[in-house]
Order: C-alpha cells, then sequence, then structure tokens
C-alpha cells in the first residue's frame, strides 16, 4: 500500500474500499439524517427493528472515507442489539473496532453516533406505541 495511505490502518481501508451495509432499507422502521458542520459531510441512518431489537440496518454516506468507513462499521455494530443498548452506542466503539482513526477525523465517527441516535429517535415518532425503554422515550420527549 502506498505512503497516501499511511494515516489509515487496514480496518479503515478496508470498510472504506468495501463498505459492508450500504443503501437504504425500503422498509425502514426508523430512519435518521445528520450533518457536520465542520465538513458538510451527511450520513443517514435506516433501522429495521423487531421486538425492541435492531435486526437490520443500512446508511448511505456523502462525505469521507472515515464517515464512510465508520458508517459501515456503527451498522456492522449495531446490528443484532437492543434499543436500550443501541441507546448507549458511542462513537468510540466504532473507533475501537475500526482500530483507531486519526485524531482529526474523530468526528466522522461521531457522525455515525449521530445518525443512530437520529434513527432511534425517528423509530419512536414513528412507533409511539412501540416497548422502547423509557430512556429512550425521555430523550426523544414523546
Ligand atoms: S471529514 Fe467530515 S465526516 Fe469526515
Amino acid at each position: 500500500m502506498s505512503d497516501t495511505y499511511t494515516l489509515y490502518n487496514k480496518t479503515v481501508m478496508d470498510h472504506f474500499m468495501n463498505p459492508r451495509n450500504m443503501g437504504d432499507l425500503p422498509d425502514a422502521d426508523g430512519v435518521g439524517e445528520v450533518g457536520a458542520a465542520a465538513c458538510g459531510d451527511i450520513m443517514k441512518m435506516s433501522l429495521k427493528v423487531e421486538n425492541g431489537r435492531i435486526t437490520d440496518a443500512r446508511f448511505k454516506t456523502f462525505g469521507c472515507g472515515s464517515a464512510i468507513a465508520s458508517s459501515s462499521m456503527a451498522t456492522e455494530l449495531i446490528k443484532g442489539r437492543t434499543l436500550q443498548e443501541a441507546l448507549h452506542f458511542s462513537n468510540q466503539e466504532v473507533v475501537d473496532a475500526l482500530g483507531g482513526l486519526p485524531p482529526v477525523k474523530i468526528h466522522c465517527s461521531v457522525l455515525a453516533e449521530e445518525a443512530l441516535k437520529a434513527a432511534l429517535e425517528d423509530y419512536v415518532k414513528k412507533h409511539p406505541d412501540s416497548a422502547a425503554p423509557e430512556s429512550l422515550r425521555e430523550t426523544v420527549a414523546v
């Protein structure tokens, strides 16, 4: 690999070059879209939820390679988690799973956390009678 890529480790490059779960979920239960004010990048996350658990996740990211790698990894990590667990998901998990990001690229992983939380909020708004945890309802204030 050329020196151009020395800022990024192999895991980051793999998720950038071969992103997992890219696209939309036509029958999504919750969709969140967020933007990073600093760079203008945009991330959209779609979730399928069954019995209080995330069964599928997809993303679309208009942004840098770190944002694409972060959203790819985030969708991999959150599949199978309960809504309660997803509510406590943090960008640090993405950074750790990617084996680290350069300090100037940490905000790209924050975008993945924010997109997930926006999708969870959308889920609760669209499913007011769901068994979403109280803490999630309080976050959304429905
Ligand atoms: S530079 Fe903005 S999300 Fe990566």
